[in-house]
């Protein structure tokens, strides 16, 4: 199964961005977690990292072209209002799972509502670089159902 994984604004500074909330592991470290974990389970991912809501948009609609079997999602800071990435999810039928770093539940009230999570598969949220191993894993899970709700 071969796996996209998106990280949105900001992302790209984690290792020294507010290290309190988001810890001191950085991008390449969570990717290279990402590609060892899926490679153990006989999957690959790719990883992409953007600023900007219309390059995430794009590569959203190009996922199933491009034979992505799943996209884990961390959309950052565009999770709390991005209609136009909200509207990509549910335009796509490869599966999703929304993840966060941080516990938005427990944060500032703003980060409490996601656009997004109505339309994902799922959503994880709090278990810092694992939450994206949770969402791997989370996929996996759901490709072996035998039935899809979305
Ligand atoms: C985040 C949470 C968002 O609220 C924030 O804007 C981010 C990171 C997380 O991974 O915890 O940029 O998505």
């Amino acid at each position: 199964m071969k796996i996209l994984v998106l990280h949105g604004p900001n992302l790209n500074l984690l290792g020294t961005r507010e290290p309190g909330v988001y810890g001191r592991v950085t991008l390449a470290e969570i990717d290279r977690m990402l590609r060892e974990h899926a490679r153990r389970r006989h999957d690959s991912v790719e990883c992409r990292q953007s600023n900007h809501e219309g390059q995430l948009v794009d590569w959203l609609q190009a996922a199933q072209r491009e034979g992505f079997a799943g996209v884990v999602f961390n959309p950052g800071a565009f999770t709390h209002y991005s209609i136009a990435l909200r509207d990509a999810v549910a335009a796509i039928k490869v599966p999703l799972v929304e993840v966060h770093l941080s516990n938005v539940h427990a944060r500032e009230e703003f980060r409490r509502h996601s656009v997004i999570a109505a339309v994902a598969r799922g959503q994880i949220s709090g278990f810092g670089p694992r939450s994206y191993l949770l969402g791997l894993d989370a996929l996996t899970a759901e490709s072996r159902r035998p039935t899809r709700r979305r």
